[in-house]
């Protein structure tokens, strides 16, 4: 990384870091290659000088929107940039929230703080576009807090695909905001450590479900809001935790929110690893196999997140680039490509995986 003058900047060059305007408007995204228009905008703003990465890529002067990957395309719209800043604000509300809790035993406005999460969504316009700007925020934070931010997010829009009530949705989004609080009982170290968990540490990780229903039990929040928190790592089989409850005993909110809370784990940059393809987590889900889960909601979550990227552009482990065309029913995770003109059907073709949305 490297700190550019904006009149020594050309196209090519990448953005190492968000570039704000002086008032904290966000101009600029992390990670978009400059074109001549980017330049000339950052240059209206009177920018003196941003960082830039050291490596750069093809020169995309004067490139037209069509001719952008679709990331970039989402990342330099108007509405992504919104969009990062309502959540953004949303992430800092929430943490300054949640700490006055845990350190000065404050009362919080829960409602407060769910309305907001389910502006994010209906700001976004439709639940596609929530979803897809939301896949392209995953370099940026990987904290507890937009951990939760993220499942609330995709909670409220995997209830929309259920087909829930309203008030359902909303319930939905409240217990993925508030899944996770009880990790604010566990030790930074352990939360924060990148090499493998002892046996003694990955039983403190797990109190942080016993620990979440007693915060939200004193906040006096719905109880449904407090058995997702309780029973988010119960699976369907009895193989979870705390209790090994089997599925008769999960409450289907809870069931909502580990199948989100795994989607979003795995598919979020972590510390020690780079976030991983969508297409891998949902052959994942599939391989271990599906009855950790509830069949009805996992099979409506995996089906719908596929559909989504449907005509996206993706790099192939064989170094081609295409579009997906056709998704397989049976293989959800193996998907048709159209890499001009040459057809991988994925299924039958098990030595070529896709390694990434480009
Ligand atoms: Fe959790
Ligand atoms: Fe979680």
């Amino acid at each position: 990384m490297k700190k550019v003058q904006v009149r020594n900047l050309h196209p090519g060059m990448v953005t190492a870091e968000d570039v704000f305007a002086i008032d904290g408007r966000l101009i600029v995204p992390s990670g978009v290659v400059l074109t001549d228009n980017v330049i000339l905008k950052l240059d209206s703003f009177d920018i003196f000088s941003i960082r830039i990465e050291d490596k750069e890529v093809e020169a995309t002067s004067n490139v037209s929107i069509e001719q952008l990957s679709y990331k970039e395309r989402v990342k330099q719209s108007p509405e992504f940039i919104a969009f990062k800043q309502d959540y953004d604000d949303n992430i800092l509300h929430f943490q300054d929230s949640l700490n006055a809790i845990i350190d000065k035993n404050a009362e919080i406005d829960a409602e407060e703080l769910i309305n907001q999460t389910v502006s994010l969504v209906t700001s976004a316009g439709t639940s596609t576009s929530a979803m897809d700007m939301l896949m392209n925020l995953r370099d940026y934070d990987d904290s507890t807090f937009a951990h939760s931010i993220n499942v609330a997010v995709i909670c409220n829009i995997f209830a929309g695909w259920l087909r829930m009530s309203d008030e359902d949705r909303r319930l939905a989004t409240a217990c993925g905001l508030f899944h996770d609080v009880g990790k604010l009982r566990i030790p930074g170290e352990i939360l924060q450590k990148t090499s493998a968990l002892s046996q003694s540490e990955y039983e403190i990780i797990k109190i942080h479900t016993t620990e979440g229903y007693k915060i939200l039990d004193k906040l006096g929040v719905d109880q449904v809001i407090k058995d997702a928190a309780l029973q988010h790592h119960e699976k369907c089989d009895g193989s979870g935790y705390p209790y090994g409850f089997t599925s008769d005993k999960i409450s289907k909110f809870a069931k909502l929110v580990t199948i989100v809370d795994i989607y979003d784990a795995m598919t979020s940059r972590r510390v020690f690893r780079d976030a991983m393809c969508p297409f891998t987590v949902i052959t994942a889900f599939e391989n271990e196999g599906l009855q950790k889960y509830d069949p009805h909601y996992i099979l409506t979550f995996l089906e719908n997140v596929v559909n989504s990227f449907v005509n996206q552009r993706v790099k192939l482990s064989n170094g081609m680039e295409g579009d997906i065309i056709y998704i397989n029913p049976v293989h959800l995770g193996q998907p048709t490509v159209n890499c001009n003109g040459e057809f991988f059907d994925l299924s039958s073709r098990k030595d070529i995986q896709i390694e990434a949305i480009v």
